[in-house]
């Protein structure tokens, strides 16, 4: 399959053109400069250039709390981009896949939460992720909205680089144990989301790694599997305040996937054992780990 990625600089571009690539298909990946999607002259030409089957819209504006001050450029990235590319997508018959997040949900559900319940975002960030998906429901008919959580992989920023170079400075180090969710590794979503491309079924699915640990669990993980120990302290949410709040429950269950017969995604302590496997392997562990 040909495949166009937007954002492919970005942590699930870069893995998802490596993953697609060695699965035997071909992916043209654009970053900003080739491929800015909310210009939509830029759009039109990388799709017409690269004539894929399928576009993965990787690109977004990610940076969650400048989002409540740049309202307007999270917007234009995470709503007006995703309109410009569902509108060429639909012109020319092709699917379209754009990326979404867990915070399109408040945070206060109790069990985990599935494709049909409803969002009510509390940031900024999450208000423009929803527009997104709205705008690609709307307005190309084969979509795929891909809702994922607390991601991982190539090249970061991520959490999980974050901690290993904190500990690296052996820096004491607060971490918030009241906020729940799933660690997702790119390199396992991006073999899903290749899964669900092949299957061609328009719709909302939810794609994380299994189980569930809170921000200090997974540090606790990350240190173990990298081998080191630093000193971690459990903290609240309200001890680390944010611009943008958090949700504090943001398990999604992958319900539709399910449904449909897709293999169940690999726990998130295997996803994490194959980051830092592969970052150990390319020398990239940082500090003192490596
Ligand atoms: N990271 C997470 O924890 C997480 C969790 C759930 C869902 N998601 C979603 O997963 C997707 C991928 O996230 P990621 O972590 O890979 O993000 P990332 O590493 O920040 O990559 C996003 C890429 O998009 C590019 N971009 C932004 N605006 C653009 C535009 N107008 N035109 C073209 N490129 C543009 C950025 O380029 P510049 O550097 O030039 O801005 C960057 O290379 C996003 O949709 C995100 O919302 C992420």
């Amino acid at each position: 399959m040909r495949i166009l990625t937007t954002g492919g600089k970005g942590q699930l571009g870069r893995e998802l053109d490596e993953v697609a690539t060695a699965a035997g298909h071909v992916v043209v990946s654009t970053d900003r400069e080739g491929c800015n999607i909310t210009d939509a002259a830029a759009v039109a030409r990388a799709i017409d250039l690269a004539a894929p089957e399928a576009v993965v819209n990787c690109a977004a504006w990610t940076q969650v709390d400048a989002a409540e001050q740049d309202v307007d450029a999270a917007y234009l990235s995470n709503a007006i981009g995703p309109r410009v590319l569902a509108a060429a997508c639909a012109q020319r018959s092709l699917m379209l896949v754009q990326i979404s997040t867990d915070y399109v949900f408040d945070g206060r559900a109790e069990m985990p939460i599935d494709e049909w319940q409803r969002p009510a975002p509390r940031s900024v960030y999450g208000l423009t992720k929803l527009a997104g998906e709205n705008e690609v429901r709307q307005l190309a008919p084969r979509h795929l909205v891909i809702r994922t959580s607390w991601l991982y992989g190539r090249h970061g920023p991520n959490f999980v680089l974050t901690m290993l170079r904190a500990a690296a400075a052996a820096r004491p180090l607060r971490v918030v144990s009241d906020q729940v969710g799933s660690p997702t590794w790119t390199g396992h979503l991006a073999t899903e989301l290749l899964s669900l491309i092949e299957r061609d079924l328009p719709g909302t699915y939810h794609v994380t790694n299994s189980g569930i640990t809170s921000w200090h669990g997974f540090a606790l993980e990350i240190f173990a599997a990298a081998g080191v120990a630093p000193e971690v302290s459990p903290i609240t949410t309200a001890d680390y305040p944010t611009a943008a709040p958090r949700p504090a429950y943001s398990v999604l269950d992958n319900r539709a996937c399910r449904l449909l017969g897709e293999a169940p995604m690999p726990d998130w302590r295997e996803g994490l054992r194959s980051y830092i496997a592969q970052l150990r392997e390319r020398g990239a562990l940082p500090g003192r780990t490596s």
